[in-house]
């Protein structure tokens, strides 16, 4: 029955929803009246703040995967380190400790994009599949929300293994294609991607970037590590509800999904993926 609903408010959305429009009608079966949403102001309605309310009761003292994302490379980073944000785009969620590295240098296919970075040092208009730098570069290498837009990650990991210095990390913050967000993403993928799913997403459709997840689950990077003589070194799964949170009925099914997914084995079905990855020292 959940199920059902659950695909015919896709459906529903999906012929619904427009570039411009984000028109929910299970925002109406909390708010009991009619009502059309910008999506930019979905996160300041009182249907979202009430769900961020539930959520801080059910989880005290959460921090969310942007910023453990953050911690991760505040911990890594050092005065001296020569950083890389791999697919920079226009700027990271550990902009902070990024920016307390030596020199930072951001590279990234999109030109509109990196032309409006201003957190790092440098920035390059470069394919992650043929980095323009000297073997050994960077003590550190940073990417963000991209590892799922990677065509060939085997020969971007490559890359990665060769202009890591041994010794150096690389810390991916990535989505997890075990959870039903990615799944439904996919099920819907083609003309989907700058509309619902943008908007399941809550990324500005200038984001909205052809997915493949063929580096998305610890297996799949386990697998190009070994391949690529990286070594993956921690993995952390982080949950969040909120891409249901337009409908109070969902949003309480993902609340339980979370719960349901904070043991083991299940934690591998949360919707981020944090991994460290190291380069042997020689
Ligand atoms: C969803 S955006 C994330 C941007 C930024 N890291 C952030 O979190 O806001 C994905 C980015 O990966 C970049 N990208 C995808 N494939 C790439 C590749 N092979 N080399 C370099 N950048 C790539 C895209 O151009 C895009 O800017």
């Amino acid at each position: 029955m959940a199920f059902l609903y659950f695909a015919t408010s896709l459906i529903w959305l999906e012929r619904n929803v427009n570039e411009s429009q984000w028109v929910c009608p299970f925002v109406l079966e909390g708010l009991g009246r009619s009502e059309t949403l910008a999506v930019d102001d979905f996160t300041s309605t009182s249907q979202y703040r009430r769900c961020q309310e539930i959520f801080a009761r059910w989880y005290p003292g959460f921090l969310n995967a942007g910023e453990q994302f953050r911690d991760i490379v505040a911990d890594l980073v050092t005065p001296e380190a020569l950083l890389l944000d791999l697919g920079c785009g226009r700027t990271s969620l550990a902009a902070e400790p990024i920016q307390r590295a030596k020199r930072s240098v951001g590279v990234d296919l999109s030109l509109a994009d990196l032309q409006q970075n201003h957190a790092l040092n440098d920035v390059i208009l470069a394919d992650g599949e043929a980095l323009p730098f000297a073997d050994n570069s960077f003590d550190l290498i940073v990417s963000q929300w991209t590892v799922e837009h990677f065509e060939h990650p085997g020969l971007v990991f490559a890359q990665i293994a060769r202009v890591l210095r041994p010794g150096g990390s690389c810390v991916l913050f990535t989505t997890n294609a075990h959870n039903y967000v990615p799944l439904l993403s996919r099920l819907l993928s083609g003309q989907s991607q700058s509309g619902l799913i943008a908007r399941l997403l809550q990324r500005p459709s200038h984001e909205s970037f052809p997915t493949y997840y063929r580096a998305n689950t610890a297996a799949q990077i386990g697998s190009i590590c070994r391949d690529t003589g990286l070594c993956p070194k921690a993995t952390v799964y982080v949950g969040n509800p909120f891409y249901l949170a337009f409908s109070p009925f969902l949003f309480c099914c993902a609340l339980v999904f979370e719960k349901f997914t904070d043991t083991p084995p299940f934690t591998c079905l949360k919707l981020y993926l944090l991994t460290v990855l190291t380069k042997p020292a020689d």
